[in-house]
Formats: structure tokens, sequence, C-alpha cells
């Protein structure tokens, strides 16, 4: 009995962080989609040889975002209530960045994937035997996501201090947005996983 009670205590609480999952990569998906927006409109005008990669990037995370998005409802998850912190505070982040110039829009672009990508390989460690079809799909778009993080790494010259607190300025914005839109869902996932990895 008492065996039983721990074994559906312990699917109750895998349930819960792979809801969790979903919400916090639908999360940093939708604001991604932000960033890369906000971006392209400032490079229009300034910088039109950013535009064809971060349109491309765009693409992908939207293309993201609806997986995350129709993975929801069979996990009981729903997207966060106050995605308008990432909505303005993505766009905003992604504006800003880009008025300092391609280095701004670099370090902004990999400060984010970075990001995204923090828990991914954690991700499909915990979902593997627990949700393959979630972890099938993480799979799917992790090539890309990796791809997004390299072409900006690549471009990015600057090794200057005020570059590298620039960079660490928008992590951690980053993660404070992320955290915000997902009312610490965040953390109490990376909890879990790194609990699970023991
Ligand atoms: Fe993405
Ligand atoms: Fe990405």
């Amino acid at each position: 009995m008492l065996q039983v009670d721990i074994q559906g205590e312990k699917t109750v609480r895998d349930a819960l962080t792979i809801a969790r999952i979903v919400r916090v990569n639908h999360a940093g998906e939708f604001g991604a989609i932000r960033i890369y927006s906000a971006q392209i409109v400032v490079s229009r005008w300034f910088w039109p040889d950013c535009v064809p990669a971060l349109s491309e990037m765009l693409e992908d995370e939207r293309r993201h975002c609806i997986l995350f998005r129709d993975a929801m409802p069979a996990r009981k998850s729903r997207p966060c209530r106050v995605m308008q912190f990432w909505s303005y505070g993505g766009w905003w982040l992604g504006f800003l960045t880009a008025l300092l110039g391609r280095q701004g829009i670099w370090a902004c672009t990999a400060a984010v994937e970075a990001a995204v990508h923090r828990h991914l390989d954690d991700q499909l460690h915990f979902l593997n035997a627990r949700d393959p079809e979630l972890a099938a799909i993480i799979l799917s778009i992790r090539d890309e996501e990796i791809a997004h993080l390299r072409h900006a790494e690549d471009r990015l010259v600057s090794r200057s201090v005020a570059f590298r607190v620039l960079k660490a300025a928008i992590s951690m914005a980053t993660d404070c947005l992320i955290w915000l839109s997902t009312w610490g869902d965040s953390t109490r996932m990376a909890r879990a996983l790194k609990a699970d990895s023991r």
C-alpha cells in the first residue's frame, strides 16, 4: 500500500514537472519571437545585413512555439498568465539591444539562446522514459537552437570589459523575464530536473 502511495506521489510530481517544462519552453519561445521581431524592426533601418538571419530565426521560433503550445493540453499545462512580462519586456530587450548595433543584437541572441538551451539536456534526460513524445519534440528543435546560438557567438567579436558586462546584464534580464513570465516555474522546473539527475 505504502509502495503504491509513493509511486502515485512520484507520478503526480513527474506530471507537474512535465507541465512546467512545456510552460517554461513555450514562454522561452514566445519571448524569443518578441525579441527577434523587435530586432528586425531596428535592423531594417540600421543593420539590414542582419535581417535575413534574424528572420530565419524568427520563423524557427514561431514553429517551436506552436509545437509547445500544441503539446500543452494533453499535459494539463497552460501558457503563463503573466506572459505580458515577456511580451513587453522581450520586445524592449530586443529593441534596445538592436539600437546598440550588431554586437548588441548578437550578444542578446547569444544570451537568450543560452538561457533556452541551459536546461535542454536535463529536460531530455528527465523526459526520455517519462514522456518520449515531448522528448522527441525537444530533440527535433535542438539542432536549430544550437545553430542560433552558434550563429550569434560566431559574430561576437568584442571582448572588452564593457561588452562582457553588457552580455551578463542581458543574460540576467533574460533569466529575470523568464522567471517572471513563468511565475517562478522556471526555477521549480530546474530544481526538479537537478534533483532527478542526482
Ligand atoms: Fe526556439
Ligand atoms: Fe532559438
